[in-house]
C-alpha cells in the first residue's frame, strides 16, 4: 500500500475513535464493560501479569482491563496505557486516576506510529485494541522492540462472524432492512481484521515474533436486558457499522429497531462469542 493510502487509513481511524466510535463507547461504557468482562478473565489467565512487572497496554479504551492489570502488578509495577481516543482516555482517567497508582501513565498516541520506549516492558497486552492499524506489521515490530528479551505479547481479538452469533444475527437483520454494506477488503482495519488465525500468525512472524500461538476460545459475553441488547445491535459491531454507513431515515430505523427487538427477544441467551487469545515471544 502506498504511503498516502496508509496515512488515509490512519486518519480515518483517528477520526473514528475520536469522533464516532470513541464517543459511542463512552456513552455505553458501563454496558460495554459488563459485556466484555468475561474476556478479561481469559486474557489475564493467558498473560499472567505479575507483581512488579512493567506492562504496555495497547488501546486501553475506558480502562476496565487496565484496572484489572494494575491490581495484578501491584504498586511496584508500571503500566503505560496508550490509546488514540481522547474521549475514551478521559473516561479511563476518571476511572483510574483515583486509584493513585504510582506506576500508571496514560498517553494519547497512535500506537502504530508514535514513539514507544524500547526494551522497557515485560508484557505487551491488549483487549481488542490491535486490529485497527493501517500496517499491522509496522505496529507489531514496534511492540516487539518495546519488549524486554524475556517479555511476552498477549492479546485478545475476535474470531470470525460465523463464530460470533451475538454479531452475526443482528447483522443479518440489519442487512435485510438496510441492504448490503459497501464491500471492503476483508483485512481492512476493524474489529474482524484479525479473525483469520493464519493471517495473525503471518503478521507476527513478519514482525519478528516467535513461539506464536492463536487459540480460539468460545465464551459467554455479559448479557444485557432486551433493551440493552437492541441498543448494542444498533450501535456496535457489524450491524452498528451498517447503521452508521447507511444512515437510515427515522421510519426505516424504527422498523429495524422493532425487528431487532422481536428477533433478539426470541433468541436463545446468553450471547455466545468466540475470541482468539494470541501469545508470542519477542
Ligand atoms: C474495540 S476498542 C477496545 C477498548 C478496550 N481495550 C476494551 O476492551 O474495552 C479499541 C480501542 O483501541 C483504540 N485504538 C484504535 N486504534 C488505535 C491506535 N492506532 N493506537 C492506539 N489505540 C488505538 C481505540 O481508541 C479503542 O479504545
Amino acid at each position: 500500500m502506498s504511503a498516502p493510502d496508509l496515512e488515509k487509513l490512519r486518519a480515518a481511524q483517528w477520526r473514528n475513535w475520536n469522533e464516532v466510535s470513541g464517543p459511542k463507547w463512552v456513552a455505553y461504557a458501563a454496558l460495554m464493560e459488563r459485556r466484555l468482562a468475561p474476556v478479561d478473565e481469559a486474557l489475564l489467565a493467558a498473560a499472567r501479569p505479575r507483581p512488579g512487572e512493567a506492562v504496555l497496554e495497547i488501546g486501553t479504551g475506558s480502562g476496565a482491563t487496565t484496572e484489572a492489570v494494575l491490581a495484578k502488578i501491584g504498586p511496584e509495577g508500571r503500566l503505560l496505557g496508550v490509546d488514540i481516543s481522547a474521549p475514551l482516555l478521559e473516561r479511563a482517567r476518571a476511572r483510574l486516576l483515583p486509584l493513585h497508582h504510582p506506576g500508571l501513565e496514560l498517553r494519547q498516541a497512535n500506537a502504530e506510529t508514535d514513539p514507544l520506549p524500547e526494551a522497557a516492558f515485560d508484557l505487551v497486552l491488549s483487549r481488542f485494541g490491535v486490529m485497527f492499524f493501517a500496517d499491522p506489521v509496522v505496529a507489531f515490530r514496534r511492540f516487539r522492540s518495546a519488549l524486554r528479551p524475556a517479555g511476552r505479547l498477549v492479546f485478545a481479538a475476535w474470531a470470525g462472524l460465523a463464530e460470533n452469533p451475538h454479531w452475526e444475527r443482528p447483522f443479518a437483520i440489519a442487512r435485510a432492512h438496510l441492504g448490503e454494506p459497501t464491500p471492503r477488503p476483508p483485512r481492512a482495519p476493524g474489529p474482524l481484521a484479525f479473525s483469520d488465525p493464519a493471517y495473525v500468525e503471518e503478521i507476527l512472524a513478519r514482525a519478528g515474533f516467535q513461539a506464536i500461538s492463536v487459540t480460539p476460545l468460545p465464551l459467554t459475553l455479559g448479557e444485557g436486558s432486551l433493551d440493552e441488547e437492541v441498543e448494542l445491535a444498533l450501535r456496535f459491531g457489524p450491524s452498528g457499522a451498517l447503521v452508521e454507513e447507511k444512515r437510515p431515515d427515522p421510519a426505516t430505523f424504527e422498523r429495524l429497531q422493532r425487528a431487532m427487538r422481536e428477533a433478539l427477544g426470541r433468541d436463545a441467551k446468553p450471547p455466545r462469542a468466540t475470541i482468539l487469545i494470541v501469545r508470542a515471544a519477542p
